[in-house]
């Protein structure tokens, strides 16, 4: 571990121009942790994580902040704000000034805001390999809630009977939000209605009838639905899932045992983490790689 320095550090709201700066460093954060411990990139290059950051520093539904150093950016966060629980992430600061307490300090930005909001909960979701973001998040009080499977690859069973999945419509929604309040008690509507727009968004039906949906089957995207088969039948409904994988809940041992029996492969393991507000799901769920 490097000798701890208390630099200087400014935090401040970040700016749909600061992308350009902090998507490489969001890149070169991220590649250099997980090359050193084995695992491929969660992003595939500096382009995608500057249009990843630009997208949430412009969102009025995103609250970003970047810390600089002497003037120069050294890394940023971001808070999804778009339903009742938030969500943060990604955290990324420049590997040459990491462990000095700017992310301390871009974690401490965040949830300040998410309090003075009023946020009942604030989520996020760890890399398990990474000892030193855990220990960040448990010191400022975040709990571990759920062990995650990030797996990736096409099932050999390609749908499931009786369940029909099909795009998700401006008129899901509301069904789609009674689903979500049921399951974890609180929507993600306007999420979903992002994806709806952006057309990754899937629902499953039974009997004539909305049982599941996921904004998109990918790192990016959440899933909530009644039972393990709605969920099984989007997830047999895809080719491959966006970015490294989906995240499965690994304490649905059922959910997780069809997943390998259907070749999918375990790409690394990651945990959700929460502080305030959290309520065991009354359903099947995927998190995204937010929370
Ligand atoms: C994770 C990350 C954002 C943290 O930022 P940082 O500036 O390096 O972290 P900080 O110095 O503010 O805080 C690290 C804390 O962990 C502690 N720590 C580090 N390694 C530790 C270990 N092995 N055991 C116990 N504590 C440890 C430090 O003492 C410090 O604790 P403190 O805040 O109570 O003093 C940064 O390292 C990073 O960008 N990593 C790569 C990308 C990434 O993983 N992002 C997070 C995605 S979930």
């Amino acid at each position: 571990m490097s000798p701890r320095i208390s630099p200087e550090v400014q935090v401040r709201r970040a700016l749909p121009e600061d992308a350009a700066v902090c998507g490489p460093i969001c890149y070169n954060a991220f590649n250099t942790l997980n090359q050193s411990h084995g695992f491929p990139c969660d992003f595939p290059s500096p382009e995608v994580t500057t249009g990843v950051l630009s997208m949430m520093f412009s969102h009025p539904g995103f609250y970003g902040v970047v810390a600089e150093i002497d003037g120069q950016v050294a890394g940023s966060n971001c808070l999804d704000e778009r339903s009742t629980i938030n969500g943060i992430g990604p955290i990324t600061i420049d590997p040459e000034r990491q462990n000095r307490g700017v992310g301390r300090r871009l974690m401490q930005a965040v949830m300040e805001r998410a309090q003075e909001r009023g946020a009942p909960g604030v989520r996020l979701v760890q890399a398990a390999f990474h000892t030193r973001s855990l220990s960040l998040y448990a010191g400022l009080g975040f709990e571990i809630r759920e062990p995650l499977a990030c797996m990736q690859g096409r099932t050999t069973e390609r749908a499931v009977p009786g369940c029909t999945v099909r795009a998700a419509q401006t008129a899901d929604l509301e069904e789609c939000n009674a689903l979500a309040r049921r399951v974890h008690g609180f929507d993600r509507g306007r999420e979903l209605s992002d994806a709806i727009h952006m057309g990754s968004a899937l629902v499953v039906e039974r009997h004539g009838r909305i049982t599941g949906y996921a904004t998109a089957l990918a790192f990016f995207g959440h899933a909530t639905a009644e039972t393990n088969t709605d969920l099984q039948a989007l997830i047999a409904s895809v080719d491959s899932f966006g970015g490294p994988g989906v995240l499965v809940p690994s304490r649905n041992g059922a959910l997780l045992r069809w997943c390998l029996a259907n070749g999918l492969r375990v790409v690394q393991l990651m945990t959700l983490m929460s502080v305030g507000l959290y309520n065991e799901p009354a359903g099947a769920w995927l998190p995204s790689i937010s929370f």
